[in-house]
């Protein structure tokens, strides 16, 4: 979704901000500006389209301000034009704006704006913040910089909604002033310059000390300091987060696209996300947690919800919590379950993923969780994200930053984690069995065998030839087989925009089955020995009406049946579907390369999704 950026330091700010966004750019956007502070005043450049066409903007060059604010659109209010691109102006042009999130009472608020004499140029939400806060900056009184710190605090006490705001002011060249509520945003400290930014990796070159702001509060940048304040303008204290991750993490080191890097980035991301949580003669140990015995043997259900393939991480969290410490499980969709009245009291406990941690609808599902007094725990990617400041407890995947749209690593690594967690219930609920000491030994072996699973890039590769230029595709499995069946089904829409369906293999014959006819290809994932057999004959039924077949297995099966095997490492069945989804990623990712498309940054979609 939209993308910030700020700067304010001793060097030209443009080209700053211009590659902060072209960094941002993953996270999917319609159009881009910019806005800097210079001798005559404020300057505003942005266009419709991709962030390199403001290197073509006339003046763009003459640019010499050294501080500045910039954004990536994804359009909401008002389609994608040059008026609704952001920074927008207030009438006087004394203040420039860009915002992140929705004002829900923009209308209102813009009515009261034009009764009072003001004008709109565009059909955004965002066009009411710099005149509100000039509404206010004409009425006070003090030093610029009072005026402009006390109206912007009025102006963002008026505002309902979800926003990231950063505001610069023609009269105060010396200071930029951010806040947030429910939209990302991070503040990098340098030496004599500071950044802003929607998330880390877009700076990280710059800065790893970050410091994050809570809802409602404000920072005022100026070169060399930054000011914190709550929403009533009290000065607070804050401590810059260190962050871990380097800035060739953020780069594609080599590999065409993030998203191959990231796919071959699996096996670090799994030992990391391990850590040291796990050894095979020890009790399984997240320090982090302080969940009892006592407490576990009250839940009434767990709930997991999240969206989209984190939400399919859910389902095979789901199958060892259930299995392994037999305490019911339920797993919902974020935007469904805030809206479903779901059965939630302080004997749930809720877990909440997001690779992001800013995903609108997964905070909106925890906060009221949280309210119905059941506790909260997050499982993200992103140190100090929205959700994890807002969870009871909250645990890290360490995967390193997830640049691509479709979520790869930050997938399997979230199986693996929540697995963690799962044994650790176990173990907590004194549950010590032969299959708890086996799954251990299996995690430890994992990564090994991820190695060896990437190893089958080229037999994918040579199917994915065969067949990228297909309509439409179903994916099926039993069990926890079929959990990979809806994540490979959905890379494969993602990126390559074919249609794909998943079902429960045994479901076909209830009405799928219809669909199924000459040439259409169907790809099973097989890995379960339970099941295995019962998946075969429903992939029969499709060979008898002329499917082409790839099966993903690590079981003995008869492979001549099928147009394409792939044979992956055999691992404990909890754990399969951080072996078999991998397949399913390449061969996503050889198909949208065969069809020449933009593998990172997908049509219409957005990496962090910050509005409902
Ligand atoms: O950041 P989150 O994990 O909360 O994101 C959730 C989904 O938006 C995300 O997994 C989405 O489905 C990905 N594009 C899948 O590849």
């Amino acid at each position: 979704m939209c993308g910030i950026v700020g700067y304010i330091g001793t060097k030209k700010a443009s080209p700053i901000l211009i590659n902060g966004l072209i960094r941002l750019e993953y996270r999917g956007y319609d159009s881009a500006g910019i806005s800097t502070i210079e001798q005559n005043g404020l300057s505003i450049m942005k266009d419709k389209g991709r962030v390199k066409n403001l290197y073509n903007l006339d003046g763009i060059d003459n640019l010499k301000g050294t501080i500045g604010i910039a954004h990536t659109r994804w359009a909401t209010h008002g389609k994608p034009s040059k008026e609704n691109s952001h920074p927008h102006m207030d009438n006087s042009k004394t203040f420039s704006v860009v915002h992140n999130g929705i004002i829900e009472n923009y209308n209102e608020l813009r009515n009261f704006l034009l009764d009072n004499g003001y004008t709109f140029y565009s059909q955004t939400d965002t066009e009411v913040i710099p005149n509100l806060v000039h509404y206010y900056y004409k009425k006070e009184t003090g030093s610029n910089q009072a005026k402009f710190l006390n109206a912007f605090k009025k102006a963002c006490n008026d505002l309902n909604g979800s926003f990231a705001i950063e505001i610069i002011c023609k009269d105060c060249p010396d200071i930029m002033i951010v806040t947030r509520k429910d939209s990302p945003l991070v503040i990098g400290k340098g030496e004599n310059e500071n950044y802003i930014s929607s998330d880390i990796p877009a700076i990280l070159s710059f800065t790893r000390n970050f410091y994050l702001l809570n809802d409602l509060e404000i920072a005022v940048l100026s070169r060399d300091n930054i000011d914190f304040y709550d929403k009533d303008l009290n000065a607070i204290q804050k401590n810059a987060e260190i962050i871990g991750w380097n800035a060739l993490s953020a780069e594609k080191d080599g590999y065409e696209d993030f998203m191959l890097k990231e796919i071959y980035e699996q096996p670090t991301a799994i030992r990391e996300t391990i850590g040291a949580k796990l050894s095979e003669n020890s009790k399984c140990e997240f320090s982090e947690l302080n969940i009892t015995r006592d407490y576990l043997l009250n839940l009434n259900k767990i709930y997991i919800v999240a969206c989209g393939t984190a939400m399919h991480a859910g389902l095979a969290g789901k199958n060892v919590i259930e299995k392994l410490c037999k305490i019911p499980t339920e797993v919902d969709i974020a935007s469904e379950f805030r809206y479903r009245e779901p059965l939630v009291d302080e004997k749930t406990l809720c877990i909440f993923i997001s690779q992001s941690g800013e995903t609108a609808d997964t905070i909106a599902a925890l906060k009221l969780c949280k309210k119905k007094g059941a506790k909260t725990l997050a499982i993200s990617n992103v140190i100090g994200s929205s959700i994890t400041r807002e969870a009871d407890f909250s645990i890290y995947t360490h995967a390193g930053p997830e640049i691509a749209v479709a979520s790869t690593k930050a997938y399997t690594s979230q199986v693996i984690l929540i697995t963690l967690l799962a044994i650790y219930f176990a173990e907590i609920l004194d549950i010590s069995n032969s299959e708890i000491k086996k799954l251990k030994k299996d995690i430890l072996e994992l990564p090994k065998k991820i190695e060896e699973t990437l190893k089958l890039s080229e037999v994918v590769k040579n199917f994915s030839k065969e067949v990228y230029q297909e309509k439409d595709m179903f994916f099926l499995g039993r069990g926890i087989d079929e959990t990979v069946a809806k994540e490979g089904s959905l890379k494969l829409k993602e990126i390559s925009y074919i249609h794909a369906e998943s079902y429960p293999a045994g479901e076909l014959k209830h009405g799928p089955i219809a669909l199924i006819e000459n040439g259409i290809t169907v790809i099973s994932i097989m890995t379960d020995k339970k099941l295995v057999e019962k998946t075969v004959s429903n992939i029969q039924e499709v060979i008898t009406r002329g499917a082409k077949t790839l099966v993903v297995t690590n079981q003995n099966i008869k492979e001549d049946m099928f147009d394409m095997t792939i044979k992956i490492p055999e691992t404990n069945t909890f754990i399969s579907p951080i072996l078999s989804i991998i397949p399913l990623q390449l061969f996503s990712y050889y198909i949208s390369k065969e069809k020449g498309l933009d593998v990172d940054k997908p049509r219409n979609l957005a990496k962090s999704v910050t509005v409902e």
